[in-house]
């Protein structure tokens, strides 16, 4: 590793005391190891193995090998003075057929990693469930089955037996919205089902997994517990009314169908009827959090389809024909390595939307933000990227939304999904073909931030 001569950065954006600093990462993009010590295959390696389906055909075999490495990189995640480091569990490495028989080399690993944080000076903040399904469950129906939900919340009792004396905040599950629509309701994600509307029960049972695993961590005697959903602000692309009711339609579709449930215990009126909830369900779906995760990236621009235009590109995935929508790029001055808009302040924006929608949001804490920039080291773009949402952070602040935390997506370049390796979001460089890890200037940055709070 080589280490950057010493920088010092001014004008550092200054938070109340006890905000939290954190970085972020997610099991399948970073550990790698995927068939190693009995670890059982997720959605993900099924799907990084169809023809086609990631960039350069890449996949999350190898990753960037932190099952192996994970001392080195809890080292530089803790080098930063980072006050809380969020990860995921793969369920696979756990339960590698999702129910019944535990690995006991998988859960040691997430015990040794614990360690390693706790020895560091860092709390871990794991996420129960970021997107790698065991394949055994989905191959009995996946999310499509309400047996899934039940069976995650046997996973969190299993790791909160064994972690739990150590590991006292969690995070249920991460971006239902974007598995739902991603993975069941299109095919650019595991499991790629392409279901349209049909992906509406799978929105449905993450939720209620996400009910089950709120009591079954307070049961094993979870101190904090949240979820990390992602949200963003919805514009019309103009005053029209059928652009202004597409615009609604996908808010509801990505942002309130999930929010809603989980903060004001119903469906948004639109779509009650098609969900199959259960009595009792939405009782457990609104069980009170300690803190409500959210990630945001960009905004998104929605008019109504106009016949013969095309609308290839704008997303990440093409939204196909026949739905009532279309995103259409929002007007940015800059853009990431990525072609996400760079929008700061989507993010006052969506806090504030989420404070005056919900009385009864609790605390907040940015679970995710970050930017794919490709230069190795020296990116300045990240730093001012960083340095611009933390502080639409105390816009929001100030505005009255009680934000507690910030973790930054990535501690680590890692697997961005179908977008394979190209795309770099981490705050520690990893080299493609030898692994190694170099602190990026970001790095440097951002632990000057956090070494300028007035208490840590
Ligand atoms: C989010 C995911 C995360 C990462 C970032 C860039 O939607 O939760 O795993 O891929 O996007």
């Amino acid at each position: 590793m080589s280490e950057l001569p010493a920088r010092s950065w001014t004008g550092l954006p200054v938070f109340p005391p006890g905000f939290r600093f954190g970085m972020a990462t997610s099991a399948y993009q970073i550990e790698g190891a995927f068939d190693s010590d009995g670890k059982g295959p997720s959605i993900w390696d099924t799907f990084a193995a169809r023809p086609g389906a990631i960039r350069h055909g890449e996949d999350g075999r190898v990753a960037i090998d932190h099952y192996h490495r994970y001392a080195e990189d809890v080292a530089h995640i803790a080098a930063a003075g980072t006050h809380d480091y969020r990860f995921s569990f793969s369920w696979p490495r756990v339960l590698p057929t999702g129910t019944g028989q535990v690995n006991k080399a998988g859960l040691d690993f997430y015990d040794r990693l614990v360690d390693s944080l706790l020895a560091a000076g860092v709390r871990p903040v794991p996420t129960l469930y970021h997107w790698d399904l065991p394949q055994a469950l989905e191959d009995a129906g996946g999310w499509l089955s309400r047996d899934t939900s039940y069976a995650l919340a046997d996973l969190a009792t299993v790791l909160a037996d064994r972690l739990g004396d150590r590991v006292h905040d969690w995070i249920t599950l991460n971006e239902m919205s974007v598995q739902t629509l991603y993975g069941y309701a299109l095919t650019s994600h595991a499991p790629g089902r392409g279901l349209g509307f049909g992906a509406l029960p799978a929105a449905h049972h993450q939720l209620l997994a996400h009910g089950l695993a709120v009591r079954a961590l307070r049961a094993a005697g979870a101190a904090t517990v949240g979820v990390a959903a992602q949200h963003f602000p919805v514009a019309a692309a103009s005053e029209d009314p059928a652009d202004r009711e597409a615009a609604e339609i996908f808010a509801t579709l990505t942002n309130w169908l999930f929010s809603d449930p989980i903060l004001r215990g119903a469906y948004p009126e639109s779509l009650a009827g098609l969900l199959p909830v259960h009595d009792g369900d939405l009782e457990l779906i609104s069980a009170p959090l300690d803190f409500y995760g959210v990630n945001y990236y960009e905004p998104t621009r929605i008019e109504a389809p106009r016949p013969g235009k095309d609308y290839g590109g704008v997303l990440e995935v093409d939204i196909p024909e026949g739905m009532p929508f279309s995103p259409v790029p929002v007007p940015a001055v800059e853009r990431t390595d990525f072609g996400w808009a760079v929008v700061p302040d989507g993010l006052t924006e969506i806090l504030t939307t989420l404070r005056k929608r919900y009385p009864a949001l609790p605390q907040v804490v940015v679970t995710e933000n970050g930017a794919s920039f490709r230069e190795p080291v020296h990116d300045a773009r990240r730093i001012a990227y960083l340095d611009a949402h933390l502080r639409a952070v105390l816009s929001a602040i100030s505005a009255g939304v009680d934000v507690r935390g910030y973790y930054v997506w990535s501690a680590l370049d890692n697997f961005e999904w179908a977008a394979g390796y190209d795309e770099r979001f981490g705050l520690i460089h990893v080299d493609r073909e030898t692994l190694a890890r170099t602190r990026k200037d970001s790095w440097h940055w951002f632990r000057s931030v956090i070494a300028a709070q007035p208490s840590s």
